[in-house]
């Protein structure tokens, strides 16, 4: 292809590219058209490959070709085997490849425009200001994503203490590392001509950047984590935008533009939804093991159970049965049995809805994709503020494997950790049937209020259990 061509083409698969991200994104803001919608954005993410392919004209391609069938390889499998439950930590790392080749793209391009070619001159004077600029925020973002992301996936597998870890004057010492990376990369991209000088303030920023992640994300306790996760996505999304400038690619640009907006937003509803302050998630300090123990330790005095003979008796009788979805759904992978019960009761002329907490499970959109998996049609799902008004006039709610979205504590106790959490209020219903195998706490590690109330009932056991259980007593009524 001769250059005028190349062009003309390249700027147009950009802009078609940037088109379809924009579309694959408004598409996967619904349940019923996200499939599609990620369908059209790995497109957009292929023609932009093929886009700068083309733009780069000759280069070795087995470099390329080698690192497409490594990537893929390793893509593949790991999407094939990833539980849905560890999708969390799958995307914190996920983010945290990401800053870290921003950083490694940035840093190249350093190298291979200043130090290979040994040219004595500011980075500023050789990549321009505006280049050396978004290359040093490019690298301090970008590495802060990468460390920041690890401590994250550490702590929600578990291999690092859920709990905040909360060293003394670490407000001043983040703002203190903060200072240096920046004074390092102002030294580095305006003042240092020597090259290598040059390098040792490169790798001095990105070794107390790197610092700077770690710090920021230890403080936070492992409740908070799928919002720090959404934050970090934020700004690997950033980071690629800055690179975009560096490399002057457009797309890279736009698409960076909309990661970071995107995270932004979703880690603002989350944080909604919990009823968390962004500042307060971010300066840290809640959630992790010692908020469960606690929560632990206070008593039920006043909690009856159910088994499954006498739930299915007041199941066949109910005219409206709301189904609440949790994280111990997602754990027993009973989506298929749930929905095994609800086509039950639903032939013997129940109504059936499954009310969706924008928090449910562990992370955004948890239980849609899991009822998803089961074909649960998506007219029956409906979002918390639609579905609480209806609870007054429900026969029968069953609680699978939720705890703290039903937890009225969130609207009475004032000391609670979750007070001012919107929750969604079963308790009004008629009868609510709590499956879960214990007594025990949710992720925020609290008691529940709910397990006491006169009109509650607990079924203990696995929620793939009981849902079969209960299956098979309604079959035979
Ligand atoms: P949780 O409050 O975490 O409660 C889940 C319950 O499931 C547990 O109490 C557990 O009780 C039960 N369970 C576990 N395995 C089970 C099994 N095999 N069968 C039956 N029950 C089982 O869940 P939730 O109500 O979905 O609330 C989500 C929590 O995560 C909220 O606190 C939310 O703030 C937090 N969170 C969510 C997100 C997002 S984006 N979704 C992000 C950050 C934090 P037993 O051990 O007694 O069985």
């Amino acid at each position: 292809m001769n250059d005028t061509l190349r062009g003309v083409v390249v700027p147009l698969v950009y802009l078609l590219s940037a088109a379809l991200f924009i579309f694959g994104l408004k598409r996967m803001s619904r349940v019923r058209t996200a499939r599609s919608g990620n369908a059209v954005a790995s497109l957009a993410m292929l023609l932009a490959v093929v886009g700068t392919l083309v733009e780069l004209g000759h280069i070795d391609y087995r470099w390329i070709l080698a690192g497409l069938a490594v990537g893929s390889a390793i893509g593949a499998v790991v999407a094939a085997r990833v539980p849905m439950t560890s999708m969390p930590e799958l995307v914190a790392l996920l983010n945290g490849f990401g800053g870290a080749a921003s950083t490694l793209v940035a840093l190249s391009v350093y190298w291979v425009d200043v130090v290979e070619p040994g040219r004595v001159g500011t980075a500023a004077s050789v990549m321009g200001g505006a280049g050396a600029a978004t290359a040093v925020l490019s690298v301090l973002i970008g590495t802060v994503t990468f460390s920041g992301s690890l401590v994250a996936f550490g702590k929600l597998k578990g291999t690092l203490s859920g709990n905040p870890v909360l060293l003394p004057g670490r407000h001043v010492l983040n703002v203190l590392l903060l200072l240096g990376t920046l004074g390092a990369g102002t030294w580095f991209g305006f003042y240092a001509a020597e090259p290598s000088t040059g390098v040792a303030l490169v790798l001095a920023m990105t070794g107390v950047a790197l610092v700077l992640g770690v710090l920021l994300v230890l403080p936070i306790g492992g409740a908070d984590m799928p919002v720090v996760v959404s934050l970090l996505n934020s700004y690997s999304g950033v980071a690629a935008s800055a690179t975009g400038f560096v490399i002057g690619n457009n797309l890279l640009i736009i698409s960076g533009a909309m990661v970071g907006a995107a995270g932004l937003i979703l880690t603002r509803i989350m944080c909604v939804a919990m009823n968390r302050s962004l500042v307060s998630v971010v300066m840290g300090g809640f959630g992790g093991e010692e908020a469960a123990a606690a929560g632990g330790k206070e008593e039920y005095t006043n909690v009856r159970s159910a088994g499954a003979e006498e739930a299915a008796m007041v199941l066949e009788a109910a005219s409206s049965v709301v189904v609440v979805p949790g994280y111990g759904l997602a754990v027993a992978q009973a989506q298929h049995a749930v929905r095994e019960l609800a086509d039950l009761l639903q032939k013997r002329g129940a109504r059936i809805s499954y009310a969706i907490h924008p928090v449910a499970g562990r992370m955004p959109g948890h239980m849609n994709v899991l009822l998803a998996e089961a074909d649960v049609p998506y007219e029956q799902l409906v979002e918390m503020e639609q579905i609480n008004p209806e609870f007054h006039n429900t026969d029968v709610v069953l609680v699978l494997g939720a705890n703290d979205v039903v937890n009225p504590a969130a609207e009475t106790k004032t000391d609670s950790p979750i007070y001012g959490m919107p929750i969604l209020e079963v308790h009004h219903a008629k009868t609510v049937f709590v499956v879960k195998r214990s007594l025990g706490s949710g992720y925020a590690g609290v008691k529940n209020e709910l397990f006491e109330y006169p009109n509650t009932m607990m079924i203990f056991g696995d929620a793939k259990k009981v849902l079969q259980d209960l299956v098979s007593e309604l079959k035979h009524l």
